[in-house]
């Protein structure tokens, strides 16, 4: 069958409510009713399907249709009034109660007049701080639980605590209203297609297995950079910063996509079981050395005279005074047989010069080159580069002969793209998350055990730099981080990619 095209089955909702706790927040506005704008449309998902919002916000049923309906612009009547049908709003304090007695009847109602068959899934779209008072309320009012052959989902937006300690305290609460296999951490990374294309290239191939491992690879990197600031999410990002936001979530799941052993199968369990192996091989250097292994920076005022961008502590909601980091990169190592010896350096920043999210393998050298040096200038080392986002693709970088009379050797390039290649599209992460969800499928959520170790491989880092009072290192906005991180891999001979 390999190789023969065949008919996917094309994946769909069972009858289901779907409530959105934080229904007037931003991302609810600008994420999760575009992805049920979408799924409709794509027809993923029933006629038994409704949407019941929750916020402290007063509105009516009528107006928090209409809020969503105009999100879900361009159809016809007859759909935006079947769609309408099934969408109401519970307007309450997430500490009361009553608004969880009001959600329940709600819930009984869309069963009956819409057929929703006691499925539920609660999304947590609030801001962390009420997580625990709305897992509390459902727990209270019965709403953790489903009747028989229902479910009853959780659905948890990050942060997923802010440290060790807290991550645990969550699961405590989550744990004694849920079961695990109730509850889908979300990292919307895991939701796009390229970091899905990581597994596909590794266990879908046979050519790339046997070059994946400390004999083929010299070093990896992978970094998360963006071109953006804060923006306005100032007052959020002071308590938070590019190691609590980027790394210990986005980062490490694609590093441990990346570097894992081959599961015996996508389903949940098996793959996250490997990826949770990969993180507890993760190994923290020594107090002395986590100076070195870890910098953070901070970005100024910069750009060009045409487009000046302040500088991180003039951001709307920032601390004049500000010593939350902007950019984080570390340099780790796996201690297992696979990886053993072969440094991992990731980084991310707000504000650099250009948004790209990558993974590139950089192999080794060959042992003896039977050419001249000076016939070699422009040869860089082989690399394999996974490119997340933007221009979604592969590079595999490679040395080729130089047309000419003489044998000169330099840098070529075989591009896969996106683009160019299909003709479907790539839903939205948050399509795709939320499909999951409903589907009751947990391969691409985050499961306990994996939140406590990307906490554990981060915390000292942070605590060191929590009560580190020395000046944050700065780096002007549009460039490619603070001089420390070119030090941080310089140290081991090697460069950043793309840092010219
Ligand atoms: C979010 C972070 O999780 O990811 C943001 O909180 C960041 O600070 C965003 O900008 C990046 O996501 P994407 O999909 O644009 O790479």
């Amino acid at each position: 069958m390999y190789g023969m095209p065949q008919m996917v089955q094309e994946r769909s909702a069972p009858p289901a409510t779907l409530v959105i706790f934080g229904a007037s927040g931003d991302l609810t506005r600008r994420k999760l009713l575009p992805a049920v704008d979408t799924l409709a449309r794509h027809g993923r998902l029933p006629d038994q399907f409704a949407l019941v919002g929750v916020a402290r916000t007063p509105m009516s049923d009528d107006q928090f249709a209409q809020s969503t309906l105009g999100g879900l612009g361009g159809r016809d009547l007859a759909e935006k009034r079947q769609l309408a049908g099934g969408i109401r709003y519970v307007a309450g304090g997430y500490d009361d109660p009553d608004t969880y007695e009001r959600l329940a009847e709600t819930l009984g109602e869309l069963d009956a007049v819409r057929g929703t068959s006691g499925n539920r899934l609660f999304y947590l779209s609030t801001p962390a701080g009420a997580f625990e008072p709305v897992i509390n309320g459902l727990a209270a009012a019965g709403l953790n639980r489903a009747r028989e052959g229902s479910f009853s989902r959780l659905v948890i937006e990050k942060p997923y605590g802010r440290d060790l300690a807290t991550a645990r305290e969550l699961d405590a609460v989550v744990h004694h209203a849920f079961d695990e296999n109730q509850v889908f951490r979300i990292d919307h990374y895991l939701g796009k297609d390229t970091v899905q294309n990581v597994l596909a290239l590794r266990f879908a191939n046979s050519i790339f297995q046997p070059i994946w491992d400390r004999s083929w690879v010299d070093h990896v990197q992978i970094t998360v950079a963006e071109t953006l600031g804060v923006g306005t999410r100032g007052g959020f990002y002071e308590h938070a910063g590019a190691m609590r936001d980027i790394v210990q979530n986005h980062v490490l799941q694609v590093l441990a996509l990346a570097l894992m052993e081959p599961p015996a199968s996508f389903e949940a369990e098996g793959l996250r079981n490997e990826k949770v192996k990969l993180l507890q091989a993760i190994r923290l250097p020594g107090d002395r050395d986590l100076a070195d292994a870890a910098v953070r920076g901070q970005y100024t005022r910069g750009g060009t005279r045409e487009e000046l961008m302040a500088g991180y502590r003039e951001e709307a909601g920032v601390d004049p005074l500000s010593r939350t980091e902007t950019y984080a990169a570390m340099r780790l190592t796996v201690d297992n047989w696979r990886w053993a010896g072969v440094p991992f350096y990731v980084r991310t920043g707000k504000r650099l010069p250009a948004r790209l999210t990558e993974v590139a393998l950089q192999f080794q050298r060959p042992p003896h080159l039977p050419i001249p040096d000076d016939q070699l200038t422009g040869l860089d080392a082989d690399a394999l580069i996974l490119r997340i986002q933007p221009n979604e693709g592969i590079s595999l970088r490679f040395g080729a002969k130089v047309p000419g009379h003489s044998f000169r050797v330099r840098t070529a390039s075989m591009e896969f793209s996106y683009d160019q290649t299909f003709v479907e599209e790539s839903p939205e992460a948050y399509e795709r998350l939320l499909l999951d969800a409903l589907i009751g499928d947990a391969s691409l959520f985050i499961r306990s055990d994996e939140v406590q170790e990307c906490w554990r491989i981060v915390d000292p880092i942070i605590e060191r730099w929590e009560k580190d009072d020395s000046p944050i290192p700065t780096y002007e906005a549009a460039s490619w981080g603070p001089a420390d991180a070119d030090r941080l891999i310089g140290r081991d001979g090697r460069r950043w990619r793309n840092t010219s």
